[in-house]
């Protein structure tokens, strides 16, 4: 397979990641079949694994989703360097509470330290601030970003589910590296911020780019096209999401190994001016 590494801070990855969020959830499979489909990913090749403290069942299992991609990395045979991990802190939300943001300074080390401690790790080489919480001014939320790396605790810093004036004001303070917003066929609100990311050379991890549900990818439009190229739906979904600036890199989810080989094999899909223009008017 042959393609375009894209840039996240310091290093060139492939083009498509893989979010660990639904390993750690509800319906989540066990952590041995877990490993099993974080081996499935690094085997194919997915350098950029994307976990969060709170993907876990209970409050009392923070931290699970990040132990999960510790021990596949420990685990697996392959040369580990090759895979980077993004954290994310601030949100404090399981499968069974409502989302609970909490961007405090205390909130946002202590889940730093909890991801720390998962990972078994001294640095986290990316950490995202996952929510801006309306009680916290956000100056105080990246401040306390800015201490976690004067610390060596995070080496990069980067925002999750923000706006282009919260990108904008968080730059003026700190060297943003990436933002990870939902994009995808279903849901394009965030893709003027994806072109602006691209404009001042920052990451765009896109979340949910499968739309989050899988019959959304039997959409008769994707259908065609798959056919057209001999490739899966899921597969023209996160072509048309790489497309979209070159600096946009999409990260899907999956429980199952089959999953994660099929996305990652996006990674060289090339779609045609017909091909995306049919895409950009398909109903959503
Ligand atoms: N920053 C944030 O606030 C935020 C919010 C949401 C998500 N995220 C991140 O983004 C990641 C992706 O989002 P997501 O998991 O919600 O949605 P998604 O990637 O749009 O969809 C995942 C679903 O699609 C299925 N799937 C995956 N690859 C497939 C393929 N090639 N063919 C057919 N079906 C496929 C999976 O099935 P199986 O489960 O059966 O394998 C899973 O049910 C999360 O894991 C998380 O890391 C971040």
């Amino acid at each position: 397979m042959v393609y375009t590494l894209r840039k996240v801070a310091d290093r060139e990855v492939m083009p498509i990641g893989f979010g660990a969020m639904r390993l750690g959830l509800e319906g989540r499979p066990s952590a041995d079949d877990s490993v099993g489909t974080l081996h499935a990913a690094f085997d194919a090749g997915v350098q950029l694994i994307d976990t969060a403290v709170n993907y876990c069942q209970d409050p009392d299992e923070f931290g699970y989703d990040e132990a999960l991609v510790a021990r596949a990395l420990r685990e697996w045979s392959g040369d580990r360097n090759q895979v980077s991990v993004i954290c994310k802190g601030g949100v404090l939300r399981t499968a069974t509470e409502q989302v609970l943001l909490n961007g405090s300074p205390e909130n946002l080390r202590w889940s730093c330290e909890t991801s720390l401690r998962s990972l078994g790790v001294d640095q986290i080489w990316l950490y995202l601030l996952h929510g801006v919480d309306p009680k916290v001014p956000f100056e105080e939320s990246i401040s306390a970003l800015v201490e976690l790396q004067r610390e060596g605790k995070v080496q990069h810093i980067g925002l999750s589910n923000v706006g282009r004036k919260q990108l904008m004001q968080a730059k003026e303070l700190m060297t943003i590296a990436s933002v990870q917003n939902g994009l995808s066929l279903w849901n394009r609100a965030s893709l003027p911020l994806a072109h602006l990311c691209a404009e001042l050379g920052i990451a765009f991890h896109a979340y949910g780019p499968l739309g989050s549900r899988g019959q959304d990818l039997l959409n008769p439009v994707l259908t065609n096209i798959a056919a057209r190229h001999g490739r899966s739906p899921a597969q023209v979904a996160l072509a048309w999401v790489l497309a979209q600036t070159d600096t946009t890199i999409p990260i899907p989810g999956g429980r199952r190994p089959e999953s994660v080989r099929d996305s990652a094999a996006a990674a060289d899909l090339e779609l045609s001016e017909l091909d995306l223009a049919e895409l950009d008017d398909m109903q959503h």
